[in-house]
């Protein structure tokens, strides 16, 4: 006879070999079986029903609320409302660092899409930001990326099945977008984002972005815009007035971006969270701490909820400040964690 209960022994998950328990699993399985739409079982699970078994840590089988089908790879609880990972997954998401470098995979399918894909000076990973949306989202979702660029959003929202919406102010990543992602052709808007009240976005189930660092292109090294120029690459996002990337001033800049997350607020689902992707900068020998700045101007609405910190490890220091005054290379970014609750 298979087993259909699992209990914790030993802390280890391990079958019951209690004949009556099994049984009872049983019956409480196929339960869950007729009622799997109301109880928005993961479709993992649904389509390896014949391998489901139920798990309660301490033996309880009609108080049993996870489905396990290996124990390698942990339970699902039925009252996860929020994503379709099993415990031992969400666990692994919570640590509050990651390191994470441009994936060669990554790069070589953008440009097997267009070769142009390289030209926008700063894209995140659709596999870094599949991650976030897996754990903030369940299939089907509505995932919304305000300043989308190449649409690395939208190709993670492809991997896992989630509905991707997004908003780039230059045409040509907006085309991009569109080519990478035709499937969301109508979610996608090549438009001022600060007008994204106008644009009849649906309800929103989790927002996740990477925003200008300020002006901070403008401001780059000398060697940056020369090797881009050579390769004619981008060296900015765009010429546009209202491209934030082109604010000169801190406290404007901070405030706009504000702005824009507080309307984005007006088309969240209660309770829905939002990731916003940013650094500390540094101008003329002076820190400019956007995210925290950021993180407290956001909070007049939202509630700050964490951080996680993202690290890259495979980038070149370059001799700052050298050999006169302090200047560290930043090379981590805060990955905001925000949540509406009313
Ligand atoms: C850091 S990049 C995001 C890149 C994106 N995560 C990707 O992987 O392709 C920021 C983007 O915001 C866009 N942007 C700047 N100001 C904007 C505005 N007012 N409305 C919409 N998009 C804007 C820029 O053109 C740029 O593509």
């Amino acid at each position: 006879m298979s087993n259909y209960f699992y209990t914790k022994q030993d802390r280890q998950i391990q079958p019951t070999s209690d004949p009556n328990l099994n049984q009872k699993a049983q019956i409480r399985l196929a339960q869950l079986w007729h009622d799997r739409d109301r109880l928005n079982i993961p479709d993992y699970f649904l389509d390896n029903w014949d391998k489901v078994a139920l798990y309660d840590p301490s033996g309880d089988v009609d108080k049993a609320k996870s489905l396990l089908i290996n124990s390698n790879e942990g339970a699902y609880h039925l009252d996860n409302q929020l994503n379709d990972l099993t415990g031992k997954e969400w666990v692994k998401f919570s640590c509050s660092w990651f390191i994470f470098n441009a994936l060669k995979e990554d790069l070589q399918a953008e440009k097997a899409l267009d070769s142009t894909t390289e030209h926008h000076p700063a894209t995140f990973s659709p596999t870094m930001i599949a991650e976030f949306i897996r754990f903030f989202t369940k299939k089907g979702d509505k995932v919304l990326d305000p300043f989308c660029g190449i649409g690395s959003t939208l190709e993670a929202c492809k991997r896992t099945e989630r509905v991707g919406y997004g908003i780039e102010l230059n045409p040509k990543y907006y085309q991009l977008c569109l080519k990478r992602a035709p499937e969301f052709s109508p979610n996608i808007f090549n438009h001022d984002v600060q007008d994204i009240l106008n644009l009849g976005l649906p309800q929103i189930d989790f927002c996740i972005a990477s925003p200008p660092y300020w002006n901070i292109l403008n401001r780059s090294t000398k060697d940056f815009k020369k090797t881009r120029q050579k390769k004619e690459l981008d060296i900015n996002y765009s010429v546009s007035q209202q491209d934030l990337g082109n604010i000169e001033d801190y406290d404007l800049f901070l405030e706009k971006l504000t702005q824009i997350y507080f309307n984005i607020y007006q088309l969240l689902k209660d309770d829905a969270y939002i990731v916003v992707i940013v650094k500390n900068i540094k101008k003329s020998g002076k820190m400019y701490p956007l995210a925290w700045d950021l993180a407290k101007s956001l909070t007049t609405k939202y509630v700050l909820k964490d951080e996680k910190i993202w690290i890259q490890d495979k980038i070149g220091l370059a001799p700052y400040g050298y050999p006169y005054s302090w200047a560290s290379n930043i090379l981590h970014h805060y990955c905001l964690i925000l949540r509406k609750e009313t």
